[in-house]
């Protein structure tokens, strides 16, 4: 009788994907543009789901205004309008791919999320590319 409730969200970011123990040259071979020094900006579309059995007094499984502060308190007021290299402290030994990012999402959200509540994060750093956590 589980149900999966979802909350579309969304923040802008700059980024740089590189491995600091790479040449500049290889840098570029695995990770194209992406890896130009100077950054680049997405969109990121951020999809939490959360699933359970809906409460018996609410039908609710989670409140969605609820979900949607500690998103924003969390992952947004944390992460938009920012160069998730330098201005967060997630990416200064992680090279902040969309599956990275969605990790951390993922990590920085499940303590706010009530135990018994499944946590899904979807992110799409392009309408064509997203990525999921966890897998299953
Ligand atoms: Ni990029």
């Amino acid at each position: 009788m589980k149900v999966a409730v979802s909350r579309k969200e969304h923040f802008n970011a700059a980024h740089r994907l590189f491995n600091p123990a790479w040449s500049d040259e290889k840098n570029f071979q695995v990770f194209d543009k992406c890896s130009y020094p100077n950054y680049h900006g997405h969109n990121y579309e951020l999809i939490v789901t959360v699933t359970g059995e809906p409460d018996p007094d609410t039908g609710y499984v989670m409140d969605m205004k609820v979900l949607s502060g500690i998103i924003k308190k969390h992952v947004l007021d944390i992460f938009d309008h920012k160069n998730l290299n330098l201005d967060t402290a997630y990416f200064k030994n992680t090279n902040p791919t969309a599956e990275n990012i969605a990790l951390v999402i993922w990590r920085i959200l499940r303590p706010h999320i009530e135990s018994q509540l499944e946590l899904k994060i979807k992110l799409y750093e392009t309408e064509r590319n997203f990525v999921e956590y966890p897998a299953h």
